[in-house]
């Protein structure tokens, strides 16, 4: 996601769309850029880097004019860099705009525009709206917004666009569609804006666009909002009750708990163009050149850090039971120093949420030296990890800006089982009734995590019950044993409790003389072929008055009977088990923290990305 502003009145349009992206520059912060209408002259000013590095840039250029658009940017399609900044403007420079989303059909698209006399100049989805625009206005002689608004009819996607014209100077045209959008209605004045925070300093009164509409505000004649199959719909003006502090994030306490909210939108995210179930198909564009590489590979090793190293995990289940394809997963630490054997037909990936961290990209530079294939599954775009990698995939979770990683984790989860379906697929591994099932499964899981969100309140009553416990011990089994180990780092990093992530079988070896009355067990205990197994392990537990805290399949009675607490995940294939049960043990350890008054998005002695070893 990115942030973007708009500005028209009778003010001086820099200064005010300048600091409104200081203020969404927590929403992505790859490149800057602002577009400035002045006497029907259009000036665009955009650099790679921070808000800072583009008002440095601009200096002592001019910026003036009273109306303008900026975009500070989280790259989704091109590298972070000068050309791919936005805004981008068309061909004949009669029209520039900013976005934020993902325009999924932008390819079909492009090679139409080509093949009318289009040249591009980014690597953006973005530009190739705006030439879209462009095409239609020049065909059709419409006016802008209605430009603007055939050409989303043809647009598949997420978007939110602000966009101006010299043509049309006394105009801003907006739009939106699962992106976010706010006007802010001032005395003869409109800020627009990804969210409140860069308007509520100039006024209360605003508009949040619903999907498919499109804002018209002209300096004389105001506000005018209609939806894309041209419809008028009247403005629905309301007043901000929030502070600035809480807006930008969202209205939530911290950034973490934002991003655990986030989830459903960015696992649906993380699907746009790869997924469809109804279809029957799912397909990694990133991978695609090297799926025969990876089919035919004889091993697949995984390498990565922390909670990223969990996700590995996760994936030799995966590609080990639906593509049959022998995984090891390796620490990147270890890995990189214990001279390894890596052969040329190895298909090496490096899991990594920020794609800097240190270990795993000198790990990766090692594989790379002894002539494997490398892929990536990476987050932040254009970060150093998925450069150095031949080929992979972005996980599309948007910016995570607190430490302790959530929907980055979900999301590598997604992209991972994905691969190991089109993989599978590939080398026939998968019967195709099972293939059609996990797709179903997979698609389901943005509305499942939103029904688990639900428990949050019970969530934060059992937590508040073990906040002040000295250690803690997490079980699973199978594909759930590297949530068990999600679960347990999660609390250690930001609660400062110990806790340690076991398989459950594993607990008669040791562990289980640490069972006491004291000890919270969170065991992740979903129907599934080890079920049973599970149940005893918790029976074991409870005959030594451990504390059971159990994720179970909706509806469970066995497992309620025992625990101490049970809280449900709803009915799921263990496929996608490992996804679900990972979201209790985030708000788990979430109020915990809280409770302890740690500081949660900033937990001590820790960094968002290791970039030392
Ligand atoms: C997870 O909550 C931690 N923030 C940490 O373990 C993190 O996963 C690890 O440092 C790897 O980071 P990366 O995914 O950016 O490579
Ligand atoms: N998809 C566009 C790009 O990559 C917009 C990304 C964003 O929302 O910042 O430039």
């Amino acid at each position: 996601m990115c942030g973007i502003v708009g500005y028209i009145g009778n003010k001086k349009a820099y200064p005010i769309l300048i600091k409104g992206l200081s203020r969404l520059e927590y929403r992505g912060y790859d490149s800057a850029g602002v577009a400035l209408l002045e006497d029907g002259k259009l000036n665009v000013f955009k650099r790679q880097g921070k808000v800072l590095d583009l008002t440095n840039f601009v200096a002592d250029n001019p910026t003036n004019g009273t109306v303008g658009i900026g975009h500070t940017r989280w790259a989704t399609h091109g590298l972070p860099n000068d050309i791919n900044a936005h805004p981008h403007t068309s061909g004949d420079g009669s029209i520039t705009l900013v976005h934020n989303g993902i325009i999924e059909n932008y390819d079909i698209l492009k090679k139409e525009l080509i093949k009318r006399g289009h040249v591009f100049k980014s690597e953006t989805d973005t530009e190739v709206l705006v030439h879209l625009i462009e095409d239609i206005k020049e065909k059709s002689g419409a006016s802008l917004a209605e430009s603007v608004r055939i050409a989303l009819n043809e647009v598949h996607g997420a978007y939110a666009i602000v966009v101006i014209s010299p043509e049309e100077p006394n105009k801003i045209i907006a739009a939106k569609k699962s992106s976010p959008l706010v006007i802010g209605m001032g005395e003869d004045e409109y800020y627009l804006a990804s969210d409140a925070t860069p308007i509520i300093e100039y006024t209360k009164n605003v508009v949040y666009l619903e999907d498919e509409q499109i804002a018209i505000i002209d300096r004389y004649n105001g506000l005018r909002i209609f939806s894309i199959s041209n419809k008028e719909v009247s403005p629905y003006v309301q007043e901000l009750e929030m502070q600035l502090e809480e807006l930008e994030k969202g209205g939530y306490e911290h950034f973490m708990l934002k991003e655990i909210y986030e989830q459903p939108r960015a696992i649906h995210d993380s699907f746009r163009g790869r997924l469809n179930a109804k279809e029957g198909w799912v397909s990694l564009g990133g991978i695609k050149d090297y799926e025969d590489q990876i089919a035919k590979a004889n091993r697949i090793i995984i390498i990565a850090c922390g909670t990223s190293w969990h996700a590995a995990l996760v994936a030799e289940y995966y590609f080990e039971d639906l593509a049959r394809i022998p995984v090891e997963v390796e620490y990147a630490s270890e890995f990189r120093y214990r001279n390894p054997i890596i052969r040329k037909d190895d298909v090496v990936i490096a899991i990594s949420q920020s794609g800097e961290t240190a270990d795993t990209l000198a790990a990766l530079k090692m594989a790379k030296e002894q002539g494997a294939t490398l892929l990536g599954i990476v987050n932040v775009v254009g970060s150093t990890i998925s450069r150095v990698t031949d080929a992979g995939s972005y996980t599309h979770a948007g910016p995570e800006i607190g430490v302790a990683s959530t929907k980055a984790f979900t999301t590598q989860l997604v992209l991972l089982a994905m691969m190991a379906l089109s993989i599978g697929k590939k080398r026939g591994t998968i019967e195709d009734k099972k293939f059609q099932t996990l797709l179903d499964e997979m698609e389901a899981l943005p509305s499942k995590i939103e029904q688990l969100l639900k428990s949050d309140d019970y969530i934060r009553e059992v937590s508040a019950i073990y906040k002040d416990a000295p250690n803690a011990l997490y079980l699973g089994r199978g594909s759930s044993f590297p949530i068990a180990l999600e679960g347990a780092l999660k609390l250690k990093e930001i609660s400062y409790i110990h806790a340690e992530g076991y398989p459950a079988a594993e607990m008669k070896h040791g562990p289980i003389a640490l069972i006491d009355e004291n000890m919270p067990v969170f065991v992740i205990a979903t129907q599934g072929q080890n079920y049973e197994k599970v149940v005893s392990n918790i029976q074991e537990v409870k005959a030594r008055k451990g504390k059971l805290i159990a994720i179970v399949s909706k509806g469970d009675t066995t497992v309620r009977e025992i625990a101490d607490h049970v809280i449900e995940i709803p009915n799921s294939d263990e496929f996608v088990v490992p996804i679900l049960a990972t979201i209790p043990f985030q708000l788990i350890s979430y109020h915990i923290a809280v409770m302890r008054e740690c500081n949660v998005d900033q937990p001590r002695n820790l960094a968002k990305s290791v970039t030392v070893e």
